[in-house]
């Protein structure tokens, strides 16, 4: 980076850019990248706030001596461990070994597993103070946000919340850095594609966090988290996404996923789509599970209140791809949804049996029977995929009026 991007006066983003990664976690595709955000403040002390993914070390260390040239960094604050933030610590603490890291209990010990022992630890507690003269860090512990050791840290001074990878995205920042420098439509579907997929699961804590600084009454004017863009026109925008995803709020609006091998399925995917249409919905997402990453799917599905799922039945079983996303919705935990249920036997059943198995598991609202066609959808198989349709519209518009 030849050019410093300022957060503020003395605080720097020293963040990189990562185009080269496929899949984020080795699981969840980057085809829009990532970027890795730290942050440096200049002081009387010299403080870097998380690092970036190992493989990024040389951009990062130069990075930093753009802005500091020969001077020390005293303090590495490490607000998150995972390793596309901690992957250049060693390489930093032996460019810097005057360096204090600075964590909470269960930093240190997610540390040393990861890189081993290190010197000069100096080790925080919730609403701890750190002080680096102008500028004071207060910091607040956020567990399992989404690993245990996740925290924040706010600057006191230019109410700056350094804030890990709570309210971060996919995507790499191309030349803007900051929400008033971006067109944020771009940005908002990789975000909540970040937050269904990654820390969705824990939005529970994710609650708890808000109210934490809800009740810390702390005047949060730039958000500045480890991913994505950095939040210094209108930080409430997402804080407000945050808090309605992680209340699992949706809006008016049908996701409908299927798995077919021959396209007799998809067959009733199409007639239901049409019918919610006729019935005045507008929203509706048509996913072929074996073409789109469920990671997509997913971020459909926390957005969207209406859920149809269909599957042909593969080997006496669901559809292999259609297991992964019921696999993923379990898990991540998603609730508060509408559930419509679709698909085909032929000389055996397995695939709408076991999405009614799911929708038990599931307890979201299933709508009507389920609908299974024997090999090919019949006359009276689509029209049943209609009255599904037709409940789910009624359910949907129920709530437009309430
Ligand atoms: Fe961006 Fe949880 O790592």
């Amino acid at each position: 980076m030849i050019k410093t991007i300022n957060v503020t006066e003395n605080i720097y983003f020293i963040g990189v850019n990562d185009r080269e990664t496929h899949l984020f976690e080795n699981l969840w595709p980057l085809e829009k990248g990532v970027s890795y955000n730290s942050y440096l403040i200049k002081d009387d002390k010299v403080a870097i706030f998380d690092t970036v993914k190992g493989s990024k070390i040389h951009e990062f260390l130069d990075n930093i001596e753009s802005i500091i040239g020969d001077k020390q960094v005293d303090y590495l604050i490490i607000n998150h461990m995972e390793p596309d933030h901690s992957g250049a610590i060693k390489s930093l603490k032996e460019k810097y070994p005057e360096l204090t890291i600075v964590g909470n209990n269960k930093t240190i010990g997610l540390l040393e597993d990861f890189y081993g022992k290190f010197e000069k630890y100096l080790i925080i507690d919730d609403g701890d103070l750190l002080d680096l003269g102008q500028h004071k860090l207060r910091f607040y512990l956020t567990p399992m946000v989404h690993w245990p050791e996740t925290m924040m840290t706010y600057e006191e001074t230019e109410k700056v919340l350094i804030s890990a990878d709570a309210f971060g995205g996919f995507g790499t920042l191309d030349g803007g850095v900051f929400d008033d420098e971006i067109n944020l439509d771009f940005y908002v579907e990789e975000i909540r594609r970040y937050y269904s997929n990654i820390v969705g699961k824990y939005s529970g804590m994710v609650q708890k966090a808000l109210k934490k600084l809800t009740d810390a009454k702390i005047d949060i004017k730039i958000i500045a988290p480890t991913h994505g863009p950095v939040w210094r026109t209108n930080p409430g925008t997402i804080i407000e996404y945050y808090n309605k995803w992680s209340k699992l709020e949706a809006e008016e609006g049908v996701v409908i996923v299927f798995g077919s091998m021959y396209g007799n399925t998809q067959k009733m995917a199409d007639e239901i789509a049409r019918a919610l249409t006729e019935e005045g919905i507008t929203n509706i997402r048509i996913y072929d599970a074996s073409k789109t990453h469920v990671s997509y799917i997913i971020s459909e599905l926390w957005r969207f209140k209406g859920v149809i799922l269909g599957s042909c039945a593969y080997n006496t079983g669901l559809f292999p791809a259609m297991e992964t996303v019921i696999h993923k919705i379990e898990n991540a935990q998603l609730k508060n949804r509408f559930l419509g249920i679709f698909g085909t036997s032929s000389w055996s059943g397995g695939g709408v049996s076991n999405l009614d198995k799911f929708a038990e598991r599931v307890k979201w609202e299933k709508l009507g029977e389920s609908v299974e066609a024997k090999s090919s959808p019949k006359k009276e198989d689509l029209e049943k995929c209609a009255q599904i349709a037709a409940r789910m519209a009624q359910k949907l518009i129920a709530e437009r009026k309430s």
